[in-house]
């Protein structure tokens, strides 16, 4: 009698990378990059799960294939010791006019809460308000591998601005976004392109 067998098919988001471009053996021989996709029963939105920061916060993102960064909530006890903001008058932060972000007194400094900090315009397209969070680097945990400490994100502190739901209308438990947006250099494909050699920075995705 045959064994009856269970498979499990997993929806992954993926970026491919060709092997023989690789630049680090840290890179997985697959020559992909993977992450689960899931889907939110009652908003129908689909998000996925990565890792940042010292130590690894991991968190559930709302995918938006028009965001051109991936940014998420560091409101509450959140805090990273390998989190470097990005200060507002450098190159890295995108103009035109590039916004300066000082931290208020009587907050203690931590990612989202630093001074001379670049900060970008955010986009949640269920919040009827304009947002902002600052650029910093810290490091990004894929399934596979862990990006470098110069991985870009933005991190909006909800609790410095409780009047900002800046989290409505995604899934519940999401904490931010992952932005996939073609002109962005700060995508997680594009990252993943300029830290591996400038493989091209494309994905596929696979929707439950
Ligand atoms: C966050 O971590 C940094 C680096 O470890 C530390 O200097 C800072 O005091 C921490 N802030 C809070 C609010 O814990
Ligand atoms: C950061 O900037 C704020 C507002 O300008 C100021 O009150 C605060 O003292 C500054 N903190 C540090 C550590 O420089």
């Amino acid at each position: 009698m045959a064994t009856p067998t269970c498979v499990l098919y997993f929806c992954v988001l993926v970026f491919f990378v060709s092997p023989s471009l690789s630049a680090s053996n840290e890179f997985p021989k697959t020559g992909y990059i993977s992450l689960p996709i899931n889907i939110d029963p009652t908003t129908h939105q689909h998000f996925t799960s990565i890792g940042i920061g010292t130590p690894r916060h991991n968190m559930n993102l709302a995918i938006d294939i028009s965001g051109s960064y991936l940014w998420y909530d560091c409101g509450g006890n959140y805090n990273s010791s390998s989190y470097n903001p990005v200060l507002w008058d450098s190159p890295q932060c995108p103009g035109p006019e590039p916004f300066q972000s000082n931290c208020d007194a009587g907050f203690p400094f931590k990612p989202g809460c630093t001074n001379n900090t670049c900060n970008v315009a955010l986009d949640n397209p269920f919040a009827d308000f304009g947002f902002g969070g600052d650029l910093g680097h810290d490091f990004l945990f894929t399934p596979q591998i862990k990006l470098p400490q110069t991985f870009f994100s933005v991190c909006s502190e909800s609790s410095r601005f409780p009047q900002l739901p800046i989290l409505v209308g995604l899934p519940k438990g999401t904490k931010g976004s992952l932005g996939l947006a073609r002109q962005s250099p700060f995508t997680l494909q594009s990252q993943i392109s300029s830290s591996f050699n400038n493989v091209p920075p494309k994905f596929t995705l696979c929707l439950p």
